[in-house]
Parts: structure tokens; C-alpha cells; sequence
């Protein structure tokens, strides 16, 4: 089994100099894998089994889920991603991380899991809202709410009705209605942009860059702003590592909005 400590050097390894942050709060902390396009945009990797192989992509997304209150998904990612359970790692890397979680992010509680969408058209199946161990909650608006009476949900599942829902509005109101310090965001890029847009909502952002041109249907089609765009709006990156992959280079980089996320008002 890997041990906390284990994990704290395979995370500063990752991402040398962040150990205070790793200790407290992140804020909203976006983690995604993207391909830089040579003409500026970057593209979000599909999540399915021809995805660029990346074992450290995989650590780097369990470990934002350890140290996660809240995993913030879309409908759109869960109709794409039928197994997706928001499990921080698997085997021994699990049994690390639920260790690390426990001592380093001194967390009890598993993560709720959010789920936006403004269709409500979920799978009342699905594998993330089947768990009975996991609280999640569907965030929608009026006509979701509707749509999603019908759909027998498990009774761990909650509707959360918004009068006008955004990702933007649930990242806030998870930190400041429901006081909760760290929301991991792991949504498309449709939903993911518009946390860009000024004024900036991304506290922390993990990026993996694929470094080899991934086929055309292995990339979302709704780009993410550039690299140039992040960097002007979250500044230079706090550290970049290079890694050999199976699937050829990669690089993984971690950005800190100068500003320090607010505390939960709760
Ligand atoms: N590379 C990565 O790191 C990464 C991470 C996550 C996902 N993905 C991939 O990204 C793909 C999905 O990306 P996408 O761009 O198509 O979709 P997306 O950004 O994940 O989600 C868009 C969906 O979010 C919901 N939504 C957006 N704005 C909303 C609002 N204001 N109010 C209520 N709901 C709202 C809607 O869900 P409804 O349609 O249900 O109404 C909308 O269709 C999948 O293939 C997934 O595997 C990649």
C-alpha cells in the first residue's frame, strides 16, 4: 500500500512547491487534460478508451479528488462517460490517497458530487448516482427540476434547484451557501470556459498537456481560451514538469490565481 507519505512526494513531485497549498483550502480548482493547438486554442482531451495514455494525468486527477469537498461534473460529461464514479484512484494508489486525504487534507467525509445540467436528461442508472455512499447533488434550474421529477433517483440524490444555474453560480454557492473550501471542477470545456471569463473563478489549475497531436475525434470541439489567455488571467505558471508517458510527452502544470480564495462563510 502507498502510504501519505508516499503520495506527498509523488504530489510534489507533480507539482514541486506546493505543499503549504496542498494544506489548506483551494478554492475552486480546475483539473483538466488538453492538447495546446498550434493556432492558440487548447482542446479538451475526450475521456473514453482511446484517450492519450497517462498514468501521472490519472494521479494528478485522484489527487485533486483526495483533497476534494465537492466534484463538480456536467450532464453532458456523464452522458459521455457512462463509469464515471469520481474514485480517487484505484488499488494501492486508493487506499494512499484515502490515507492522505484522512492526515494531510484532514477530510472524514467522502466529496459530494454535483452534477450541472440545464436538460436534467441523466440516467437515473448511472454509476455515479448509484453509489449509496456518496451524497450528490443535480444542480438545475426550473425546466431540469421538471424534467427530472419523473426519473426515479435515488433517494441520496438531491435536486438543487437554481433560479438561474451556471457553473460559476454553483462553485459560489457550494463555497459560500454551503460552506464548503474545496471544489474540484471536472467539467467539459463548454461549461469550463466561462470560469474564465474576467472576473476570473479558477483558484487553481492543473493542466496536463498532451504533447503529441491527438486525433480529431480524441479533442472537444469548444476550446478552452488559449495557453496566452490563461496566463494573462491566472499568471505564469507556478511549476511545470515534463513526463515521459506511454503515450509520448507530457508536460503538467499548476497555475495560482494571485488572489487567495475567500474562506466559506459557513
Ligand atoms: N479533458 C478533460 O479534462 C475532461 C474533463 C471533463 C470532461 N471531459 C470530456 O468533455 C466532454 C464533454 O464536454 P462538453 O463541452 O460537451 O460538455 P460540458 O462542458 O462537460 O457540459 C456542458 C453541459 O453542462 C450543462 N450546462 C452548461 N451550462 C449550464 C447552465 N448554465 N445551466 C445548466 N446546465 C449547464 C449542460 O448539461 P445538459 O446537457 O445535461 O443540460 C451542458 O450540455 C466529454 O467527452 C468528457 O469526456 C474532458
Amino acid at each position: 500500500m502507498e502510504s501519505w507519505r508516499e503520495i506527498e512526494t509523488r504530489a510534489e513531485a507533480l507539482h514541486p512547491g506546493s505543499g503549504d497549498d496542498r494544506r489548506s483550502d483551494a478554492g475552486v480548482l480546475h483539473g483538466t487534460a488538453a492538447w495546446a493547438s498550434p493556432n492558440g486554442p487548447l482542446l479538451c482531451l475526450r475521456i473514453d478508451a482511446h484517450t492519450p495514455a497517462s498514468p501521472t494525468d490519472f494521479f494528478a486527477l485522484s489527487l485533486a479528488r483526495a483533497r476534494a469537498d465537492a466534484i463538480v461534473t456536467t450532464g453532458a460529461t456523464l452522458r459521455a462517460e457512462p463509469e464515471l464514479r469520481h474514485e480517487a484512484g484505484t488499488g494501492a494508489l486508493a487506499r494512499g490517497l484515502a490515507d492522505w486525504r484522512s492526515r494531510v487534507a484532514e477530510r472524514t467525509a467522502p466529496p459530494v458530487s454535483v452534477v450541472l445540467t440545464r436538460s436534467g436528461e441523466l440516467d437515473a442508472d448511472h454509476a455515479l448516482l448509484a453509489d449509496p455512499a456518496r451524497r450528490v447533488w443535480i444542480a438545475t434550474g426550473e425546466d431540469g427540476a421538471r424534467a427530472l421529477a419523473p426519473r426515479r433517483l435515488p433517494a441520496h440524490v438531491e435536486v438543487w434547484t437554481l433560479a438561474q444555474p451556471s457553473l460559476r453560480a454553483v462553485v459560489a454557492g457550494l463555497r459560500s451557501e454551503r460552506g464548503l473550501g474545496t471544489v474540484v471542477v471536472e467539467a467539459g470545456p463548454s461549461a469550463a470556459r466561462e470560469l474564465y471569463t474576467p472576473p476570473v473563478a479558477v483558484d487553481e489549475l492543473w493542466l496536463s498537456l498532451c504533447g503529441v497531436e491527438p486525433a480529431p475525434d480524441v479533442v472537444e470541439h469548444a476550446p478552452l481560451p488559449s495557453l496566452t489567455e490563461l496566463e494573462h488571467r491566472l499568471g505564469p505558471p507556478r511549476s511545470g514538469v515534463d513526463g515521459d508517458e506511454p503515450s509520448g510527452p507530457w508536460s503538467f502544470r499548476r497555475y495560482r490565481a494571485a488572489r487567495r480564495a475567500a474562506p466559506p462563510s459557513c
